[in-house]
């Protein structure tokens, strides 16, 4: 077995990013009109004034694949260039083919291996981390992993418990491998990744019909089974005790601090599920990202989304510690950390 000194050192970096976000508008005002709720009681309790619709024929694929443009363009590579497509979501164009091969498809990647994960809001984070071990320790060197959901495709828009967290969009990164020797000030390395999985709570956050355990039919579908049910109180508990634990985890496995962080860029479901984050964290607002806001839980999206309008703003410099971090149906969680 060679010793570790004689092997280059050899990291994923993240060299480009990008985003789409529909154009249609749906304000709290609006959802108001659907069901008894008040642009006061979102705001106070979530955070979110608006979020965006996809249109009726825009599937998530063609959100990704617009995400997935723009994000090459950043990054300075061609679709050929491309060996590796990961999409995460929850809302695939079909059930098959995966949702990352209509993505290969639309953006002209001939050369790319594509699959979908599934893991809810960290998808996108299991995504980044099922690349980084293509890249660390295989053979593929440059890969797109996206975040992309058309959430407005699972919602009752009779629940007000649900309809008015929820919202589309897509985000998208380019990962490359970057060797120590080569490229010791590579930016965008991705230092850490932790995850975990509690799926004896798979009952707190799902969508329970549509798939095999309870396929639609005319006799079922008034119940609408084929959409969001989420127990919130208890959803916002586990998410505030694993989205801490994991960063503080990972912070640790890139032997750094929360002292060392820049800034975060976290899951954007609810406004008080960050603050208290940021709090036990002991990380003044300015060092947190919320976009929310504008965008509400986008699922996989939201950190890809964010991360890649926090860069487009110029509060990412070179050198600077980002901590991602996520949590999400299943339940799942993941935090990396990024030095810029
Ligand atoms: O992305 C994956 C992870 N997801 C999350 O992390 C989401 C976690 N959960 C949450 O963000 C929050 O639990 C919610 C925003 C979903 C709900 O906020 P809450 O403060 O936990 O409210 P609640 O569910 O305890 O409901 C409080 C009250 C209830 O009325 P009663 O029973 O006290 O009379 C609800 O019926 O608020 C009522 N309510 C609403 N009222 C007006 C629930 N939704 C609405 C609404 N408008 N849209």
């Amino acid at each position: 077995m060679p010793t570790p000194s004689t092997q280059p050192f050899c990291a994923s970096s993240i060299i480009g990013t990008g985003s789409y976000m529909p154009a249609k508008v749906l304000t709290n005002e609006d959802l108001s009109k659907l069901v008894d709720t008040s642009d006061e009681w979102i705001t106070s309790r979530t955070g979110i004034k608006e979020r965006r619709i996809a249109a009726p024929d825009e599937a998530t694929s063609d959100m990704a694949s617009e995400a997935a443009r723009r994000a090459m363009t950043d990054a300075g590579v061609k679709p050929e260039d491309i060996q590796l497509i990961i999409v995460a979501t929850v809302t695939p164009d079909m059930a098959f083919p995966s949702t990352a091969c209509f993505v290969q498809k639309k953006i002209g990647a001939s050369n790319a291996v594509c699959f979908d994960v599934s893991a809810a809001c960290s998808g996108f984070l299991y995504a980044l981390q099922v690349a980084r071990h293509f890249i660390n320790t295989g053979n593929r060197t440059t890969a797109l992993v996206i975040g992309a959901e058309k959430l407005s495709s699972l919602v009752n828009w009779q629940d007000r418990n649900t309809c008015v967290l929820f919202g589309d969009g897509a985000g998208a990164v380019v990962i490359r491998k970057a060797c120590e020797e080569e490229e010791p000030n590579a930016q965008g390395r991705v230092l850490s990744t932790v995850m975990g999985s509690d799926g004896n709570l798979v009952d707190l956050l799902k969508v329970p019909g549509g798939g095999s355990a309870c396929p639609l039919t005319p006799e079922n579908i008034t119940s609408r089974p084929n959409t969001i049910h989420m127990e919130g109180r208890e959803t916002f508990k586990h998410a505030v005790t694993r989205m801490l634990e994991a960063s503080q985890q990972a912070l640790e496995m890139a032997g750094l601090t929360a002292a060392d962080v820049s800034l975060v860029i976290p899951h954007q479901a609810n406004a008080r599920i960050i603050s208290a984050i940021a709090e036990r964290l002991a990380l003044p607002n300015e060092k947190v990202f919320m976009n929310l806001d504008k965008y509400g839980n986008t699922s996989a999206a939201t950190i890809p989304v964010a991360l890649d309008e926090a860069r487009r703003s110029g509060l990412i410099k070179k050198g600077d510690v980002i901590l991602l971090v996520a949590f999400g149906g299943g339940f799942t969680w993941a935090s990396s950390v990024v030095r810029w």
